[in-house]
């Protein structure tokens, strides 16, 4: 198992670059990594360290690649206590749903008992015209908050 996985939920390709300038970063601190643009609920391990990674389309809605994974998570109810996860999500303060795809995963996966670690990220991409620069700084954040949590050991 990688020591994170991170998924991505995409429409245009924005959160697709986040995610993958963020793998970069995880993989030069010596941690081992997947990245699973979309997902199916049977390719994750219901334990481990998640860090998603999307952005809000249509009305505040999951992308289309990132969605199923969702559904699938509130129709078959897993037990997901022992995933943590970090969550980033891109949107655009032009809309009353404001990153609304990220805030839908972080209900959904704590409704399910995953514990979210450190803060929600939610880059606003009006004011953020390279959204891979606030993710990389909150990475840090991230990443320290995981080992006082005694997750990561690195
Ligand atoms: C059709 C459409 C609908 C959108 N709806 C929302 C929305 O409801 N809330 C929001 O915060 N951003 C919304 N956005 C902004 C996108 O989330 C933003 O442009 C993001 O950077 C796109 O990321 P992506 O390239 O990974 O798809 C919308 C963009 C488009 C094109």
């Amino acid at each position: 198992m990688p020591d994170i996985t991170l998924i991505s939920g995409s429409t245009l390709g924005g959160a697709e670059y986040v995610a993958e300038h963020l793998e970069e970063k995880l993989t030069q601190a010596g941690f081992s990594t997947e990245v699973l643009h979309g997902a199916e609920l049977d390719e994750l391990s219901n334990e481990g360290i998640w860090l998603i990674v999307t952005s809000t389309h249509g009305a505040g809605e999951l992308p289309d690649n990132i969605q199923p994974l969702f559904e699938q998570i509130e129709e078959q109810q897993p037990d997901l206590s022992r995933v943590v996860y970090g969550a980033v999500g891109l949107g655009s303060k032009e809309y009353d749903t404001f990153c609304g795809g990220i805030k839908t995963v972080d209900r959904i996966l704590q409704d399910k008992g995953a514990k979210r670690i450190g803060s929600r990220l939610e880059i606003d991409v009006t004011e953020h015209e390279i959204p891979e620069d606030p993710a990389e700084v909150w990475l840090d954040l991230w990443l320290n908050d995981l080992k006082e949590a005694g997750f990561l050991a690195k």
